[in-house]
């Protein structure tokens, strides 16, 4: 109901970088105008829930709510709602689509001015918080902060899909695998008979791989420092695999060698901006096109020879794979109905809420993909 109250539910809050997450009883805000209230069904957990976790960069945005990879159902919605009611089922997203401003007008960005990554921890339309702690403002993350059993986000950044979809697993669609099939379909925009090297094996150069498969690249080459990634690699279509700590030469002029001067396509999914380089010298003179997905751990510059856009090689940058979320989530959401999208060979581990600090250890440990939590 619109006019629904102040609700108290458990919520796992991080009280400093670093530190475990610890089960609380939070408060959570009605929702304010064109907001809606969700219970949270399911989140998985995505790499940069970790990195930003783990980051010493905003050490006064806690006490925090972790969690954006998320599917619910509308519990309230605010003033001014007209798109959902209270009972849809949606998946929520970290960049919201305004459906109003220059970009989301455009029709080819997904970087709506209005409803933007946020990085400050509060919503989007009053700097506010809608989480309390103790009497304390709990911060948010990306404006979503799944990873309490109810939250609040704008409703240009939730999506809302049909209640036959499997909540427990459409939630990998809310950012990376999203991603990583954006970046080749509709950033790369892979024809057929490509030659597709992917730098890191994780749930998002994975979904980079079966997105390459599917438009039939006839090479797709996995490279990761983590020999166990392969397996789970050739499920999803790599087709050969490189471990460059093995390799006597820098793996780029493996690459080269073995591609006959460079692949067509290059991803990096790893989130070091030193491989950005790495992934440029890869792909071949001419029309080589290296897009980035990983969002980076330390060092935030780039540096690279020019030579290498000289002969016509080309840097692509991508946010959510370029996709446009409420223009374009809901065709992905079908794909996967239909068995076109894999998503549930990418869940290793299905962990109830009380657990989710384990989720976060075995991504610490490189030893899961995705963590499903379920509420
Ligand atoms: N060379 C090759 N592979 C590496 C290297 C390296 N120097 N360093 C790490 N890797 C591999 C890891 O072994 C792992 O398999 O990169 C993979 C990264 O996967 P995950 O950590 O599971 O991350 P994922 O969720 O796939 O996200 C990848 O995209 O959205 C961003 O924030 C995210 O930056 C992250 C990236
Ligand atoms: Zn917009």
């Amino acid at each position: 109901s619109k006019s629904a109250g102040v609700i108290t539910c458990r919520a796992a809050v991080a009280w400093g970088p670093g530190q475990p997450l610890l089960l609380e009883e939070v408060e959570v805000d009605p929702p304010s105008a064109m907001e809606i209230r969700i219970k949270v069904v399911c989140t998985s957990l995505c790499r940069s829930d970790v990195t930003q976790w783990q980051s010493q960069a905003q050490p006064d945005l806690f006490p925090r709510i972790f969690g954006h990879e998320a599917s619910g159902i509308v519990e309230s919605v605010g003033e001014g709602v007209t798109e959902f009611q209270a009972g849809d089922h949606v998946l929520t997203v970290f960049i919201g689509e305004c459906q109003s401003c220059k970009h989301c007008e455009s029709g080819k960005s997904n970087m709506c001015q209005k409803l933007g990554l946020e990085r400050r921890g509060v919503m989007h339309s009053d700097q506010k918080t809608r989480f309390r702690v103790k009497g304390k403002p709990v911060y948010h993350y990306c404006a979503v902060s799944s990873f309490s059993e109810y939250t609040v986000v704008h409703s240009g950044c939730a999506v809302k899909i049909s209640p036959d979809v499997r909540m427990e697993r459409a939630c990998l669609l809310s950012c990376g695998v999203a991603a990583g099939i954006g970046a080749a379909w509709k950033v790369a925009d892979i024809s057929k008979g490509s030659t597709v090297v992917i730098f890191g094996l994780g749930t998002v150069g994975l979904s980079v791989a079966q997105a390459a498969k599917s438009r039939g690249a006839s090479r797709i080459i996995g490279v990761d420092i983590n020999p166990e990634k392969y397996e789970k690699g050739k499920v999803f279509g790599v087709t050969e695999y490189i471990n460059p700590e093995e390799c006597k030469e820098p793996v780029q002029q493996v690459i080269k060698q073995i591609t006959d001067g460079g692949a067509d396509y290059s991803f990096e999914c790893i989130g070091d901006t030193n491989i950005v380089s790495t992934a440029l010298q890869s792909c071949c003179d001419g029309w080589g096109m290296t897009v980035t997905l990983g969002v980076p751990k330390t060092k935030t510059e780039i540096s690279t020879h020019y030579a290498f856009l000289l002969t016509g090689r080309t840097l692509k940058g991508s946010l959510f794979g370029g996709w446009r979320p409420k223009s374009d989530l809901p065709s992905l959401v079908e794909k996967y109905s239909k068995g076109e999208i894999q998503l549930d060979e990418l869940v290793t581990h299905d962990i109830p809420f009380e657990s989710i600090n384990e989720a976060f250890n075995l991504m610490k440990e490189g030893s899961c993909l995705r963590c499903v939590i379920h509420m």
